[in-house]
């Protein structure tokens, strides 16, 4: 997507330095800065603390670090070593170990000095492939909200709340939750997104609102508490969000609050969407609690990150020195709180059928659901 004047992906191999390349989200809205990503600590710090981030970026990363790998030492043992440390980085979406698996499969019988040239191709491979996605999701998603603009008396917005970054962010390009957003803004629909600011780490107000505003898409930041207030009064017109892992009967991972929105939009009669890529999809699953839900640093919760008025970005301690937290950075939405998954192949109920009838060749292939 455009930040100013220039296109640019979240992730990117750059051919000139020989070096990948990254959107260093730390820093944003405040700052944009890219960094070099060239160790794999690198890759795995980056990963870990959030300088990238969103499921399907972590995968991507993950796939830009073994190739970076396999140009250093192409072994079996060292790619398998350099696997392990990777997928232990973060633990819930599942992107990371398909991008991972997929990495090693496809290097698995090609010559180790060889190896390099073809771990490349297939990191950009799998990027290449999640803009081809999550545009294809913006198209099925465009007909849902074509179909609510039809709704809305004339000159009123679809009023659409989204939680955390699904965003062109948390992907290599387009989002998922907002690739809908993007494409039905560039159709000339009028939209307006609700955005929760998504404590403790707040993507939302840092990432989305920052997003929706580089794209000209209207839109408000919320606190997170404010969604079922919302709803109730008849604000809200459908939920958008993205996942970390969707299982084989369609429960849903999402950052942590997720779940309390889909209760509010089911309690209230709000579509509650769910738009994903399929290496999202966790065939090897069926109940969402059996899906690892990452516990994060107590400091998040304790701390925020702001902007002083004197432009210095600082984090402010909110709570007394000795107070404890809990950080878990996900919950799971059962699916029959889900109206649908919105898939690059189209949308489907969230339900083992729904799914099998998308996409039989994958779960034939990766797993038993
Ligand atoms: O902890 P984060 O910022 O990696 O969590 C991101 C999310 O929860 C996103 O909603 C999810 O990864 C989907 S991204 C298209």
């Amino acid at each position: 997507m455009r930040v100013g004047e220039q296109h640019y992906r979240s992730i990117w191999f750059d051919a000139d330095e020989e070096v990948v390349k990254v959107i260093d989200q730390r820093w944003l809205p405040h700052a944009f800065r890219i960094e070099a990503l060239r160790t794999l600590e690198d890759f795995a710090t980056a990963i870990r603390d959030m300088w990238v981030r969103g499921a399907p970026l972590i995968g991507a990363t993950a796939a830009w670090g073994l190739a970076s790998e396999a140009a250093r030492d192409a072994s079996d043992a060292h790619l398998e070593q350099a696997a392990d440390m990777l997928l232990a980085t973060r633990p819930t979406a599942v992107n990371l170990r398909w991008a991972v698996e997929r990495m090693l499969a496809a290097l698995r019988d090609v010559p180790q000095q060889q190896r390099p040239e073809a771990a490349r191709r297939e990191a950009q491979a799998i990027c290449d492939a999640d803009v081809e996605m999550n545009a294809a999701i913006g198209e099925h998603g465009l007909k849902l909200i074509r179909e609510l603009a039809a709704t809305r008396p004339a000159g009123e917005p679809v009023r659409i709340l989204t939680h955390c970054n699904a965003g062109w962010l948390a992907t290599v390009d387009w989002g998922t939750a907002t690739a809908p957003i993007y494409k039905a803004h560039d159709a000339g629909l009028d939209v307006m997104v609700w955005v929760d600011e998504t404590r403790p780490r707040n993507q939302g107000a840092h990432l989305t609102a920052w997003e929706l505003a580089g794209h000209g898409v209207e839109h408000r930041l919320i606190v997170d508490n404010a969604g079922g207030h919302l709803m109730q009064q008849g604000m809200v017109d459908m939920v958008i969000v993205g996942t970390d892992r969707t299982t084989a009967c369609g429960d849903v991972a999402n950052k942590i609050g997720t779940y309390l929105k889909a209760l509010a939009a089911h309690d209230n009669g709000v579509p509650f969407y769910v738009a994903l890529p399929s290496p999202t999809i966790d065939w090897t699953l069926c109940d969402g609690r059996d899906i690892p839900i990452e516990e994060r640093d107590a400091d998040e919760v304790r701390k925020v990150w702001g902007r002083l008025e004197d432009g210095k970005v600082v984090q402010a301690q909110i709570c007394p020195d000795a107070t404890p937290a809990a950080n878990p950075a996900f919950d799971v939405t059962p699916a029959r709180l889900v109206t649908g998954l919105i898939t690059e192949r189209g949308v489907c109920p969230a339900t083992r059928e729904g799914l099998r009838t998308l996409f039989a060749d994958m779960q034939e292939v990766q797993g038993n659901g």
